[in-house]
């Protein structure tokens, strides 16, 4: 029986994380586990989610409190997807921040992914119409994602 539990900002330890993120394939975090650790620890805002005491899910937010609110990462564990897991950890950001003007996150440009967001209330740039919002960015390793 799944005994799901939902924390916020909770010490994880380092090998719990490396796991989780090992378990969705982002190895650039997983390829340094301290720089890992201090991502996480120096996030604003950390929500993490058990099954009987395993991690299973984690999202993090960089935010002002006041103007913007940048979730940086949502993950779950590949075993646990589709449970309306992601949706609880999202959620709770958004709510966390529910005063903050500006909500924005990147992603891999994937249709699980723009599915998720949607139904989150997240909007693609693209489908604000013409002339209203653009999108700069620059990313080292972008060759490596
Ligand atoms: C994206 C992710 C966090 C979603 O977590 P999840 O717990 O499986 O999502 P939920 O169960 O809350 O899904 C909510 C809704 O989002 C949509 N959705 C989620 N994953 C989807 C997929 N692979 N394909 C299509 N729609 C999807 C569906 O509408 C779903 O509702 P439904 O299951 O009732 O149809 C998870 O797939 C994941 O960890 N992926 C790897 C890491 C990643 O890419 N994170 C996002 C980028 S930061």
């Amino acid at each position: 029986m799944q005994i799901l539990e939902f924390a916020d900002d909770e010490v994880v330890p380092i090998k719990e994380l490396v796991e989780l993120y090992d378990a969705v394939g982002w190895m650039l975090y997983v390829a340094d586990p301290d720089g890992l650790a201090r991502a996480v620890d120096r996030s604003t805002y950390v929500v993490t989610a058990r099954d009987d005491g395993e991690l299973v899910g984690l999202a993090r937010v960089m935010s002002d409190d006041v103007s913007i609110m940048y979730l940086q990462d949502v993950l779950v564990r590949p075993s646990h997807h589709r449970q309306g897991i992601g949706t609880v950890l999202t959620t709770r950001c958004l709510e966390r921040f529910d005063h903050v003007r500006q909500k924005v996150l990147l992603t891999d440009d994937e249709p699980g992914q723009a599915a998720f967001y949607t139904s989150l209330g997240y909007r693609n740039l693209n489908d604000l119409g013409p002339n209203r919002l653009n999108a700069f960015v620059q990313f080292r390793g972008l060759d490596d994602l």
